[in-house]
């Protein structure tokens, strides 16, 4: 038995309220944030500022007692500690310089990877030591697949075609890209562990525009073989997965890849996830984040029905995808204090 719930749901035992934490839970709705954004300059100095990151990762904890701390990073490091060119503009979003074609990726450089990431371990291990015994702290990466939509489109978009039409054209190449990202998420994920994070999240945001036979090969199976190569350095530590939109495959997505936990986005029913995800794995998820910012008893209704829907099995409370800067913070203390009254 651990001290920390979160922890504990994860490993199978029942908690007397659901544990809850936020995707996105340090961000732009909080003033705090923007004030220390401000002192680093920019969203990538901050990444990669052990102090200034560990300080917004511990924000979230102080002002609410989340039961989990996740690192304060972005998906988009590993592609840039490749050696791929990143920059976040103000209201665009991430704009990498696309690799697409072979020499791209011969050209990623895979040697002192894992250096240049050595400000997030560091800021795991300021974390690690900061938080009280009953927070857990959460280390993360991008699933492949939602990683290559950047690299290989060089910005987000709502279709991924960039990423799609390589995987269709030239295989090949997709293939070979796929495979560095498998390797470098278990090497990143490894080293979060040993630097402290007690659990791991991977994201799969664009999982959702695959056809069944695409998702199968490149988001459950890349899944699996992190989940493998993970356990076999840090054979205790649970995988958390986020197929976001994956609908009805989410089933085999649990079954196939080996995932201790996943997170549900919020179009999925959370009867049928009782039914069909909860005797296999604990869940997590998955309230509408507009939802928090309209609150009311809107919000209110729905945090107590998917509560109510989950309570039979393994929950950890969470939003189907990440708050908004929008978001009044009085809302989400308000979502906490409704799960932990109802004891
Ligand atoms: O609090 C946390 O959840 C931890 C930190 C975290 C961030 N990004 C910080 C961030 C995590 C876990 C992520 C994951 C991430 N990043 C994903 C997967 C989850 C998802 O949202 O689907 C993706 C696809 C990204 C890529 C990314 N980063 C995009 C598309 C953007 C721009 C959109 C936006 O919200 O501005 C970012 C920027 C980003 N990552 C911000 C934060 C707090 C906002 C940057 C800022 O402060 O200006």
């Amino acid at each position: 038995m651990s001290s920390k719930p979160f922890l504990n749901v994860l490993a199978g035992r029942k908690t007397a309220v659901p544990p809850v934490w936020m995707m996105r839970q340090a961000g732009r709705y909080l003033p705090e944030y923007m004030r220390v954004r401000g002192q680093a300059g920019s969203f990538l100095n901050l990444c990669y500022n052990p102090e200034l990151a560990a300080e917004v990762t511990l924000q979230p904890i102080r002002r609410f007692g989340f039961d989990a701390a996740i690192i304060f990073s972005d998906i988009l490091v590993i592609p840039h500690a490749l050696g791929q060119e990143l920059a976040f503009k103000e209201g665009e979003g991430p704009v990498l310089a696309p690799i697409n074609d072979g020499a791209g990726i011969a050209g990623l450089e895979t040697n002192g990877f894992l250096e240049r990431l050595s400000p997030v371990f560091e800021a795991l291990e300021r974390v690690s030591s900061a938080l009280g015994d009953e927070t857990a702290l959460i280390g993360f990466c991008g699933a492949p697949w939602t990683v290559a939509t950047y690299m290989v489109g060089g910005r987000g978009s709502s279709d991924q075609k960039a990423a799609r039409m390589m995987a269709y054209q030239n295989e090949e190449d997709f293939s070979r890209l796929m495979d560095i990202l498998v390797d470098a998420s278990i090497a990143y994920l490894t080293a979060q562990v040993k630097a402290g994070a007690e659990a791991v999240q991977v994201f799969d945001s664009w999982a959702g525009n695959l056809p069944e036979p695409e998702f199968e090969k490149w988001c459950t199976e890349p899944m699996r073989l992190i989940r493998e190569g993970l356990a076999e350095n840090c054979p205790e530590v649970p995988v958390i997965g986020f197929p976001r939109a994956a609908g009805e495959k989410y089933l085999p997505y649990v079954q196939r890849s080996g995932v201790s936990a996943v997170s549900l986005d919020s179009s999925m029913s959370t009867r049928w996830a009782a039914e069909h995800l909860q005797p296999l794995v604990p869940v997590q998820g998955n309230l509408d984040p507009l939802l928090v910012v309209s609150g009311g008893r809107a919000m209110e209704r729905e945090v107590r029905r998917i509560r109510d829907d989950l309570s039979g099995g393994g929950h950890i409370f969470n939003l189907g995808h990440g708050l908004v800067p929008e978001t009044p913070p009085e809302h989400v203390a308000r979502v906490i204090e409704i799960l932990r009254e109802s004891v």
